[in-house]
């Protein structure tokens, strides 16, 4: 048996972009680096938690130390999550893309000489933190979701905790003047259900160290192993 807070536990982590294919050599895609959920899955770690990493195609190599499930789209990484299951926690550090083309084709498509454009159309994702908040048998009993936000950060933060109906969400201010996006450091609020607390700006590998032993504090609360 490992040594920490977390040994004998399992948490999950979702991590990095999805990407949709268009057809099989084009994708629709996001900026996301996967380096939060990178470094929460190590924080995690470095507790003593058994943790699967499913990941989509990310910038940043996943940690050492973790079960990594390669995914490259939501669908899939809903499987992958499902396929995890039971987990103690799951943190839901994904930038899951939203939409995907429902009419990708099965070869590559060309430019026929003709003039008409190919015309995309979309189909709506699963919301794969949604679908584990609310399932009735097998719910990890603590659910962490993000929220990237613009403007009224707080207030859509709460409002998306009860939408999805996971346990926290840990909420940021990504304007473009913070300059958090795709930047070093960042500043959450978590927001549980008696309400709000601020960390200051630090690291994002301070915010995952903070975060996994807050974690392992609520687990500890929860009881036995
Ligand atoms: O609704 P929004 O995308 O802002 O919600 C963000 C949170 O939901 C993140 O925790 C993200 O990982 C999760 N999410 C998901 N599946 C989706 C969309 C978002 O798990 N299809």
């Amino acid at each position: 048996l490992g040594a920490g807070p977390l040994a004998g536990r399992h948490v999950l982590v979702t991590s990095g972009p999805t990407h949709e294919p268009i057809d099989p050599v084009r994708y629709i895609a996001n900026r996301s680096s996967g380096a939060q959920g990178t470094a929460i899955a190590a924080a995690l770690r470095d507790l003593g938690a058994r943790v699967t990493f499913v990941t989509g195609p990310a910038e940043v190599a996943p940690p050492a130390g973790v079960q990594v499930v390669a995914v490259e789209t939501a669908r899939q990484m809903l499987d992958a999550v499902r396929a995890a299951l039971p987990a103690d926690a799951a943190v839901f550090a994904a930038a899951v893309a939203d939409w995907r083309v429902a009419n990708a084709a099965g070869h590559k498509m060309k430019k026929d000489g003709s003039g008409i454009l190919p015309a995309l159309e979309f189909a709506e994702n699963p919301d794969i933190l949604a679908t584990v908040s609310q399932l009735t048998e097998g719910r990890p009993p603590l659910v962490v979701g993000f929220a990237a936000e613009t403007d009224d950060v707080l207030r859509h933060a709460t409002e998306k905790r009860a939408r999805k109906g996971c346990d926290w969400i840990v909420a940021n201010d990504v304007s473009p003047a913070t300059g958090i996006m795709g930047g070093r450091e960042n500043a959450v609020t978590i927001i549980d259900a008696h309400g709000a607390e601020s960390w200051p700006r630090m690291d994002k590998t301070e915010v995952a160290t903070r975060l996994a032993a807050r974690i392992a504090t609520a687990l500890d609360a929860k009881g036995q192993k």
